[in-house]
């Protein structure tokens, strides 16, 4: 079952006239939200997300937290399965096409629900390679637009080279990758470019940052050069279905010893250390040491 404009209704039902401006203009905004046996993961976090995405962009956000919530409960219950990654998109909604915001357009809403399948765990041992890219995406990254073209493109190059993720860079620093965030470790210390318009404001990130900062790692947000990212001891992505994941390999060449390091080993054992607690007590979960 899907979600169509505050319906539950079989796929196949779900049908959008073809002058929606998701359609016509990729005019819309999105969020992932990872769910664990049927618990919601930082949903309070994806919804505050969502308000921003959409009043970047204008488009009137069409339901409550509270009945943003119900609907993504009621799409959760409604999967046989137990973990899942509830998509959902809101568009400027149907409208003769015309660049301008139309007046009287009502916002269309679609969800669904996947199975959500984290790493394997021979990935996570071995670690992942990367290939770089020059980050030619606009300069409002950190709007979850479903205008994804510029992600698409990148992210194909490296599943043409049988790679997992495409790492970029703007102006020779580092940005983040084609669907997930970027850190590096450097002789100890996790560092990640700081947040503003050029990145997307991961949750993973977040879970990472604040998972760092209650176990005492250090942590730095600044700047990364393209050469600091190829010197790094360890090369992480973080996003919602990576969860934290190594990468061994950039371009061919290895990063670090070539293995996932041990500042990674501590931090996916924190991740899945914090995600299970999550779980166990069905709800949202503060981060403490
Ligand atoms: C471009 C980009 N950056 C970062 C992320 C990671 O965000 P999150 O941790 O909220 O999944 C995503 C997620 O899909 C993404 O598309």
């Amino acid at each position: 079952m899907v979600f169509l404009n505050g319906a539950f209704l079989p796929l196949e039902e779900a049908k959008v006239p073809v002058l929606d401006r998701g359609f016509i203009f990729g005019d819309g905004v999105y969020e992932v939200v990872p769910v664990y046996s049927k618990v919601p993961f930082r949903i309070e976090e994806h919804l505050a997300r969502l308000e921003r995405s959409l009043a970047a962009v204008g488009i009137r956000n069409p339901y409550t937290r509270e009945q943003w919530r119900g609907f993504i409960g009621g799409i959760v219950e409604r999967q046989p399965f137990e973990d899942q990654a509830v998509y959902f998109q809101v568009t400027r909604g149907v409208a003769k096409r015309d660049h301008a915001f139309p007046k009287h357009a009502e916002p269309t809403v679609f969800m669904m629900s996947n199975p959500l399948v984290p790493p394997a765990s021979a990935l996570v041992e071995s670690g992942a390679t990367a290939i770089s890219a020059r980050d030619n995406r606009w300069l409002r990254c950190d709007i979850k637009s479903i205008s994804l073209i510029g992600n698409v493109l990148l992210r194909e190059l490296s599943a043409e080279a049988d790679a997992v993720e495409t790492i970029l860079f703007r102006d020779g620093k580092l940005t983040e990758a084609s669907s997930s965030n970027v850190f590096i470790v450097k002789a100890g210390a996790i560092q990640s470019p700081p947040k503003n318009e050029l990145i997307l404001p991961g949750i993973t990130y977040d879970v990472v940052v604040e998972l760092a900062r209650a176990h005492g790692l250090p942590l730095e947000f600044r700047d990364i050069s393209e050469a600091e990212v190829r010197a790094a001891d360890e090369l992480w992505v973080t996003s919602s279905s990576k969860e934290v994941l190594a990468v061994v390999r950039l371009d061919g060449r290895a990063i670090g010893d070539g293995r996932p390091g041990p500042v990674f080993r501590r931090m996916y054992r924190l991740y899945q250390d914090f995600k299970h607690k999550v779980m166990r007590a069905g709800r949202r979960e503060s981060i403490s040491a």
